[in-house]
């Protein structure tokens, strides 16, 4: 499958600046790619750039990368709040929250903006359906999944999700392209909600969140259990801070609404943190307190 990129893909158009949209950002602009970063305000591309070079300066003082590259990275990322600027991109990647109507309003607007017509149209959804999205295009043939994980510039692993009419030559391309140029590694999954990783991961945090919610034990030691007597590299409750505990809901709100399993129902604590913006480590506060 590698080595058969057909679209030339040279500059990469990212919608959404947060968590996951900045690390794909700093992950193709590491591979020399110029990259568009598209934002709501201005304001918002700020906060984007500030995410991408924090996480750069991070790469920087952990020996992964010379400062000098980091400069030249972040000089390759162009931020924008005009969907207009991506234009003459080969790629487009729909990193925005994870809500199906906001998604379904960039992959319209995504539709209008790309000039090319080889384009690839993607999403790094977790659980929307590709299909859905593609639907809100003219090209839903060019539209796929690309799933990356967060922290993106850490993780090597993409799932590569194809849509009951994604044409087998945008699938090779865009495995072709995460492969060969972001050099990450890839699984395949068909278009179901959670996709592969989700589906076991996501009944797991929100089983975590049970058993805090029900008092049999405390975070604290939920965490060290699963960190040190199955050498996992962060307990549950963490890992959904990590992840953001909006996300997580959105998530398994979707694959609940997919499938009506109970062991996809965010749970009542996981929800009233969410409504009191105690979001995980982005916000500050979740099941644990950050600096
Ligand atoms: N660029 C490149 N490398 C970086 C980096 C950066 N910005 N920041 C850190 N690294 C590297 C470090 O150099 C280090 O590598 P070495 O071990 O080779 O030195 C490694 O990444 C770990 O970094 P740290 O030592 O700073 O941090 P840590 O050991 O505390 O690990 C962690 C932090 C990477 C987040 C780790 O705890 C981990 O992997 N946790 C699990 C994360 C996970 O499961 N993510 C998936 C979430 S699910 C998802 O994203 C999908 C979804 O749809 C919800």
């Amino acid at each position: 499958m590698q080595g058969v990129m057909v679209v030339d893909i040279v500059s990469v158009g990212v919608v959404g600046g947060g968590l996951m949209g900045a690390g794909i950002a700093e992950v193709c602009a590491r591979a020399g790619l110029d990259v568009i970063v598209r934002e709501v305000t201005d304001a918002a591309a700020q906060v984007a750039r500030q995410r991408v070079a924090g996480s750069l300066d991070r790469a920087v003082g952990r020996g992964k990368l010379a400062a000098g590259d980091a400069e030249a990275t972040l000089g390759r990322i162009r931020f924008t709040t005009a969907f207009e600027d991506l234009t003459d991109v080969g790629l487009a990647i729909e990193a925005v929250a994870e809500d199906e109507a906001v998604k379904l309003e960039v992959f319209a607007q995504l539709d209008a903006a790309l000039a090319r017509p080889d384009a690839l149209l993607a999403s790094n959804t977790s659980s929307i359906p590709i299909m859905k999205l593609a639907m809100a295009t003219g090209r839903p043939e060019q539209v796929v999944g690309i799933h990356f994980f967060n922290p993106v510039p850490v993780l090597p692993l993409v799932e590569m999700v194809t849509s009951l009419v994604t044409r087998p030559e945008v699938v090779a391309d865009a495995e072709a392209f995460v492969v060969g140029v972001l050099g990450k590694t890839v699984i395949r999954s068909s278009d179901r909600a959670g996709f592969v990783v989700n589906a076991l991961l996501v009944p797991y945090l929100l089983s975590a969140v049970r058993m805090l919610e029900s008092g049999f034990a405390t975070a604290a030691d939920i965490d060290q259990g699963m960190v040190l007597g199955c050498a996992h590299p962060m307990g549950p409750l963490r890992l959904a801070d990590l992840i953001g505990l909006d996300t997580v809901t959105a998530i398994a709100q979707s694959m609940y609404q997919e499938f009506r399993e109970p062991l996809y129902s965010p749970p009542p604590l996981l929800m009233r943190m969410v409504s009191a913006g105690l979001l995980g480590r982005k916000s500050g506060r979740g099941f644990h307190a950050y600096a």
